[in-house]
């Protein structure tokens, strides 16, 4: 047996007593159940409440669950700007018989926006964040796989690690056949750091080496032979089974996950698009013209929304955003909001 503090929270829809209790109760039930709790083994439970609401219940709800021996204690929380109204906080000390890592911190209602990492646990949530190169896809993909604790999925890059091998074994990008033969001989697995991803080819991890313009060219010819799409569909599919996932693409909201909980479309004008890709070369120290840049562009979009299987397009169900003239983070926080709202 160990001592453990688990937390949760819930927000309450009236500030009456009948609607606090029942919260209350709610909330003790689901941490009781979902830990597999001994009432018998808690030691005490703190209570907070955001300071509108007015009254506290703490001795009623938990006596109505039958919890009549542990301390308890409620504490009205100062005024913080912004945070979540009519919440209800709970910590309950207890000692259980689980590794730490097997705790499960319960957070309801909406109060699950607190934590999204923790309340969508096993869910299966999905982002899908499309658009055409250069948009801030990845860019802001993983800034909100961090700040949501959700895995961040590049799907472009297992399209370029595919391309590696071609291009290390000379074999024309344009040979479909000669590809499709490869194909068997070609093993793309992710591993995730931090939430985000590294690629590897047949055990060696090209995270870095796909970023190259050779690549970024190239890839788009290979992404429109339908058993390269295949065989990277269903890692694809998978992974978002398995796990909270922001995943950018071409064709993740209309094809790979048309059932997302969210779907996002980014645009932006083709000269800041250039622009932003300029801008990461220079920072490799890469040499490049800016109007090869801007066209290299404007030939993988045509390729990415002219291809017949799975074309770069915006899902009817997607939210667009055009980050032209945005920063990072004006859209990376317009995304979040979004994504919040959609937690239910
Ligand atoms: O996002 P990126 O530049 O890393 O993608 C490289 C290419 O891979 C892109 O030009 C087209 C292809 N791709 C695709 O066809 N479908 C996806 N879901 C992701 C990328």
């Amino acid at each position: 047996m160990n001592i453990y503090s688990i937390r949760g929270a819930i927000t309450i829809e009236e500030n009456t007593k009948e609607n606090i209790v029942i919260n209350t109760e709610m909330l003790l039930n689901e941490i009781i159940e979902k830990n597999n709790i001994n009432k018998e083994n808690i030691i005490n439970i703190v209570f907070s409440t955001t300071n509108d609401i007015t009254k506290a219940y703490p001795a009623i709800a938990t006596r109505n669950i039958g919890i009549t021996d542990c301390a308890i204690m409620c504490l009205q929380e100062m005024y913080v700007e912004e945070s979540l109204p009519m919440c209800i906080r709970v910590m309950i000390t207890v000692n259980l018989d689980v590794k730490k890592q097997d705790l499960k911190h319960i957070y309801l209602k909406e109060a699950k926006k607190l934590r999204p990492d923790i309340a969508l646990k096993g869910s299966g949530f999905a982002v899908a964040v499309d658009g055409p190169a250069g948009s801030g896809k990845s860019t802001v993909s993983k800034i909100i796989s961090k700040e949501l604790s959700f895995i961040y999925v590049d799907t472009g890059a297992m399209f370029r690690t595919i391309t590696l091998y071609c291009l290390q074994n000379n074999i024309n990008c344009n040979n479909t056949e000669e590809i499709v033969k490869n194909l068997q001989n070609i093993n793309v697995s992710l591993s995730f750091e931090n939430g985000i991803q590294q690629i590897y080819l047949n055990d060696e991890n090209v995270t870095e080496k796909i970023r190259t313009q050779e690549i970024s060219k190239n890839a788009s010819i290979i992404a429109q032979i339908p058993d390269v799409r295949e065989k990277l569909l269903n890692m694809q599919r998978e992974i978002a089974n398995n796990n909270n996932v922001i995943m950018d693409g071409r064709d993740i909201g209309t094809n790979v996950l048309p059932n997302a909980n969210v779907k996002i479309y980014l645009d932006a004008d083709i000269d800041e698009r250039a622009k932003r890709r300029c801008e990461e070369l220079s920072l490799k120290n890469e040499k490049f013209e800016y109007e090869q840049v801007r066209q290299g562009i404007i030939d993988r979009d045509n390729l990415d929304k002219n291809r017949k299987i799975a074309p770069l397009k915006k899902a009817n169900d997607a939210i667009t955003i055009n980050t032209t003239n945005l920063s990072i983070s004006e859209v990376s926080e317009m995304i979040i909001k979004i994504i919040k709202e959609n937690i239910k």
